[in-house]
């Protein structure tokens, strides 16, 4: 019913301007909202009110807001509900209801008062994102909007979300995205609430990450002769925003993070409540530090980091004692790095020929009984998740980690499988299938009205149908299903804007089937909030697709 009366004020929006300044358009959507009479106006005078352990997570609120409102929006510290001023926006862990969880928060807004209640600052900051989403999207403008009536409608919203898992895959190999770039995705997930970031820092095409032991991986590995896009496509779109920028100085393509730019990267994260997940690519997918360390490849070289999309040459020997030294002080140098829990180290797509040529390799598999070369990579699975776990850490791989036998502790992320059978034998899961969650995807059947692809097809409303539980999985195992996210490889995606485009508002649909319930999910609905959410995506100048928004039904 509360619901209900939702939608009917939802549908009023789309007919007048003025009733779509003050009806809520949250994505993802809250577990549960009730609209309620009157509006809480926000004023140059409004306090915010924090408790002592809230201070960083109010600060960030309120800087948000003065932006566009130019309101001085003091912050009143060491406050509790009974000491707040009238009229003020009080943030408070204290009396928060358990149940919330270590994500959910409560928020109350009344005539004179705005609460959010959360019992970690995780859920306050949902709460703020939510808040913020009530107001007029101008809101999120980073000047000052005249003439724009601050009102938040009253409500009572109890939210938390249905996944812990719900992120984004971003490839920074084959396209390469500098850390400003970086950081304004993060601002993009952190207002999907979105929660973890998997950093694909790896692959044929390029190493981005400084490790100071090895330092060729970043002097050789991160460069390239062109970006092979460079040359205009002349049968889809183009516009301006297509052309790739990451030439160095001498004209070659790349870059790469140091280790300070890591760090900087991962606290701007936490300060937003995302996690980190960095990927370093192995057995394959690994030309780039073969290119500098021929060394640790069956063959000893040479690789070079020109190669096409979608042709991968690049394997470490698994036979050689120095690729297991080499890859593990790779790990230690990015434990240092990333304080979260998984590492994930690819394993996909292995292509195994020049194992089964190699004498070393086939050494390993005579002393070590093992059937095939497909055993073979779990061997050098295994060995690296003795390792990981040792350094209290836990390894995530793509669906073929489980091809020769699944590493014990390891989490698997299907692409193309596998997780059912994960799932049963008390594995974790991320869901990104192929068929649902690719971000590379095209995102209309007219290719030629889109920049140029990878392939495959993913319109809006396919990945807002997704259900990340599998139809087959018994229900005793759900939990086992962390969650899902998108994937945005970029072998055709050369410029940060191109980036946007690709993941908004698809990623907009993402965050509503990890954050909020099951049921009711519906497309209209959520079309029309897209409708308002698009100009808050506008305000930030985020390029999204404004076809999706405009007629999202559009084939
Ligand atoms: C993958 O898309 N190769 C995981």
């Amino acid at each position: 019913m509360e619901r209900l009366v939702a939608n009917l004020l939802l549908a009023a929006s789309v007919t007048t301007a003025a009733a779509s300044e003050h009806s809520p358009a949250i994505i993802p959507a809250p577990k549960k909202m009730e609209l309620r009479e009157g509006t809480f106006q926000l004023a140059p005078g409004t306090r915010i009110c924090v408790d002592s352990a809230s201070r960083k997570t109010g600060e960030t609120l309120a800087e948000r807001l003065r932006k566009s409102t130019g309101y001085p929006l003091k912050i009143n510290a060491g406050n509790s509900a009974s000491s707040c001023p009238k009229g003020a926006i009080l943030l408070t862990t204290n009396n928060a209801s358990a149940t919330l969880g270590a994500e959910g928060y409560e928020l109350t807004v009344a005539a004179d008062s705005a609460v959010i209640r959360a019992p970690e600052q995780a859920g306050l900051f949902y709460g703020s994102q939510t808040l913020l989403q009530l107001l007029p999207p101008e809101i999120y403008s980073s000047n000052v909007v005249g003439g724009a009536k601050w009102q938040i409608p009253c409500v009572h919203i109890e939210d938390r979300p249905r996944f812990k898992w719900r992120g984004m895959l971003l490839d920074v190999s084959r396209h390469f995205f500098n850390k400003q770039e970086i950081e304004r995705l993060l601002d993009e997930m952190a207002l999907h609430k979105l929660n973890t970031f998997h950093w694909h820092m790896v692959d044929d095409q390029g190493w981005r990450i400084e490790i100071k032991k090895y330092p060729g991986l970043v002097k050789i590995g991160a460069w390239r002769k062109e970006s092979p896009l460079a040359a205009p496509q002349t049968n889809h779109l183009r516009a301006a925003w297509l052309a790739p920028l990451a030439f160095g100085p001498d004209g070659r393509y790349g870059g790469f993070y140091t280790q300070n730019d890591i760090r900087e990267v991962v606290a701007y994260a936490a300060a937003r409540h995302i996690a980190i997940i960095p990927e370093i690519e192995m057995p394959g997918h690994s030309v780039a530090a073969l290119a500098a360390y021929p060394q640790y490849s069956c063959t000893g070289g040479p690789f070079r980091t020109d190669v096409k999309a979608g042709v991968n040459h690049g394997i470490y020997c698994a036979g050689n004692e120095g690729t297991y030294e080499f890859l593990q002080n790779v790990l230690s140098e990015v434990f240092q790095l990333f304080p979260a829990k998984y590492i994930h180290i690819g394993g996909d797509e292995v292509p195994t020929d020049e194992w089964q040529h190699c004498p070393k390799d086939q050494a390993v598999i005579r002393r070590e009984r093992l059937k095939d070369a497909r055993q073979l990579e779990s061997y050098f699975i295994r060995r690296m998740e003795k390792f990981i776990n040792a350094h209290g850490k836990t390894l995530i791989g793509w669906s073929e980690i489980r091809e020769g036998g699944l590493a014990e502790s390891a989490v698997v992320m299907d692409w193309i499988g596998g997780a059912v059978e994960a799932a049963t034998n008390g594995h974790d899961v991320v869901m990104t299938p192929l068929s649902d969650c690719y971000l590379d995807h095209y995102q209309s059947k007219k290719q030629v009205v889109e920049p140029r692809a990878i392939g495959g097809y993913l319109p809006l409303r396919k990945i807002f149908s997704f259900e990340p539980i599998p139809e087959t999985l018994p229900p005793q195992f759900a939990s086992h299903i962390l969650g899902a996210q998108g994937n945005l490889w970029t072998e055709y995606v050369e410029s940060f804007p191109h980036v946007e485009y690709m993941a908004f508002p698809r990623l907009a649909a993402l965050a509503e089937i990890t954050w909020s319930p099951k049921s009711p999910r519906e497309w209209d609905d959520f079309t029309r909030r897209l409708q308002i959410h698009a100009r808050l995506l506008g305000r930030l100048g985020s390029n999204y697709r404004r076809a999706s928004v405009e007629d999202p039904d559009a084939e």
